[in-house]
């Protein structure tokens, strides 16, 4: 009888996971050309962002991917970075599960190679692939030490979490439905059903959605907006145990915060997608604040560091009536969604946001005509993350957003002019982000250079509860 309970209770009170990391989502494919610059030059630019780990998002098939995936474990190395393998079961073909079983004999137990804080336990994630679930039994006990924590979008996390392969779970809810805004009653439910399980969650973050690839048969938009705000303000709400930035580089779904590099574009070309949309449509400034925030999310509110005060801005560069749409739709058929107009779904407006010690004052100018704009959202305390926006009212011309306090001067970014030309005839649906720092770092300016390396490595608080272990210990005496 005393076995059973003690059984009964290390079963239900299994990890329990404290540590708070951010992840980022990379697609393997389209860092092809990767030389050990680029994956140095990258890793670098995570850490500053205060990111401790790269998914990268690998098919099973192309003949590259344990020379990438070399490379990059070589570099990831040296600058303690952390990656683990995200299998993606739905653009080239499932993984056969011999195949899983040797990509990660090699690489879990790398020194780069991500552990759950406190354990030797690798994570491995997946991008769909449910109907493979029965495989990994088998590549468990060939590799025992694996922390499973696939997207399995097309189960509930209810019955998911039953399953002993499952660890935990990452969700791929991170956009709204159609010109809805964004909220956590997804996450909620993933969450209620982990909690339960004693099984950690994944969120994803993501700030915009836009793809247009024939090869694929996709062409739709979900909302960006605000999203990129309202998001950060539900982490901090959840306090998930971990989150995926979606993404770091899939440039042709147009929701990566990464650099754009020379010969990094190919699947524009590769996708027949009509134009290419993410040329000269920089999202550096999207990280700017991350060290901030993600400070929040891991210490606590009020232990973010504002090493710079600054402004971020995004915006579209055609407003959605000037130029076709190219069949584009708000919301998609594929994904069971009822279609609307894409620009029901974007609207015609400037986002920004400042990060700020105290209030300050904003003008946005488009086309030179300047108007002081109040905010739509103050941090408690006023210091923090300000946010508002101002409709584009049909201007055009460069849009400049200049901060200052009590008339003096602290930030000014200088964007990308907003027309009612499109070269390529049709209407880019991507976002323009740009950034100014108060102490002149400019993200959306600055060219992207191998040199830069400066970096500031994330914290990590490594701390696992083994609460169960000890309660374990304690009835096993008791008994
Ligand atoms: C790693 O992969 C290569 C290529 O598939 C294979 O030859 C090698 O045996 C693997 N190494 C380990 C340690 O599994
Ligand atoms: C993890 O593995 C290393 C090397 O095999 C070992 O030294 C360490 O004690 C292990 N840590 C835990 C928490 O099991
Ligand atoms: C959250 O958004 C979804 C999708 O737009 C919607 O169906 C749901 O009712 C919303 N939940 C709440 C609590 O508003
Ligand atoms: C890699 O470079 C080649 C040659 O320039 C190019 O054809 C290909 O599209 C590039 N790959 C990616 C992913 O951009
Ligand atoms: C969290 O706090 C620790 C300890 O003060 C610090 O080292 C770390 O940089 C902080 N993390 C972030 C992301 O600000
Ligand atoms: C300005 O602040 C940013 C952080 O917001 C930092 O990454 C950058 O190195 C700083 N630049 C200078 C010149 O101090
Ligand atoms: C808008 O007004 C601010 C504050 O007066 C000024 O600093 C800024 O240069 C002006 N911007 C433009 C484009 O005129
Ligand atoms: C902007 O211009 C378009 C096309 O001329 C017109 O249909 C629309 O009503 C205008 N919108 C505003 C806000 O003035
Ligand atoms: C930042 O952007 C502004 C406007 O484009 C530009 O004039 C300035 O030189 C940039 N600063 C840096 C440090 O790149």
């Amino acid at each position: 009888m005393a076995h059973l309970i003690w059984l009964t209770l290390v079963l239900g009170l299994t990890l329990h996971v404290q540590a708070k990391d951010v992840f980022a989502h990379f697609i393997l494919d389209n860092g092809a050309n990767f030389t050990q610059k680029h994956w140095k030059q990258d890793f670098t630019t995570a850490q500053a962002a205060s990111i401790d780990a790269f998914a990268l998002n690998t098919g099973y098939g192309p003949s590259n991917t344990y020379s990438l995936l070399n490379d990059a474990f070589t570099v990831a190395a040296t600058l303690d970075f952390k990656l683990f393998l995200s299998l993606d079961y739905s653009g080239d073909g499932h993984w056969p599960p011999d195949q899983v079983i040797n990509i990660l004999q090699n690489y879990s137990s790398h020194p780069a190679y991500y552990k759950i804080p406190g354990t030797n336990k690798s994570l491995v994630s997946t991008f769909e692939g449910y109907e493979s679930l029965n495989d990994w039994t088998n590549i468990k006990q060939k590799i025992p030490d694996l922390f499973l924590v696939p997207d399995w979008s097309a189960e509930s996390p209810e019955s998911l979490v039953q399953d002993s392969v499952v660890d935990g779970l990452l969700s791929w809810d991170a956009w709204p439905y159609g010109n809805n805004p964004m909220n956590t009653s997804s996450d909620e439910k993933y969450i209620s059903a982990l909690k339960g399980a004693n099984k950690p969650y994944i969120m994803p973050v993501s700030p915009w959605f836009y793809t247009d690839m024939v090869r694929y048969h996709k062409n739709w938009v979900w909302q960006g907006d605000d999203l990129w705000y309202r998001r950060w303000n539900e982490v901090l709400e959840l306090e998930p145990e971990f989150l995926e930035i979606l993404t770091w580089n899939d440039f042709g779904e147009s929701h990566y915060i990464g650099p754009i590099h020379e010969n990094e574009l190919g699947i524009f070309d590769y996708g027949q997608a009509p134009f290419n949309y993410a040329e000269g449509m920089p999202h550096d400034g999207w990280r700017e604040f991350l060290p901030f925030i993600v400070g929040e999310y891991k210490n606590g509110s009020g232990k973010g560091r504002i090493e710079s005060e600054g402004v971020v801005v995004w915006y579209r560069l055609t407003p959605a009536w000037a130029c076709l749409a190219g069949l584009t739709t708000g919301n998609a058929v594929s994904q069971g969604q009822r279609t609307l107009p894409p620009g029901d779904v974007l609207t015609d407006t400037v986002f920004f946001e400042a990060l700020l010690e105290s209030n300050a004052q904003v003008e946005v100018s488009i086309g030179g005509n300047n108007h002081s704009v109040g905010w739509s959202a103050t941090p408690d305390g006023g210091r923090g993350i300000y946010y508002g926006n101002v409709p584009m009212d049909n201007r055009t011309g460069e849009v400049v957003v200049t901060l200052s306090r009590d008339g003096h001067f602290v930030a000014q970014m200088k964007g990308e002019s907003i027309t009612t030309k499109c070269p390529n005839k049709l209407t880019n649906w991507n976002a323009w982000v740009g950034s100014a720092m108060a102490n002149g770092t400019n993200a959306s300016t600055s060219k992207a250079s191998l040199e830069n390396s400066g970096g500031v490595t994330g914290g990590r608080l490594g701390l696992f509860a083994w609460l169960p272990v000890l309660v374990w210990m304690g009835l096993w005496v008791a008994v």
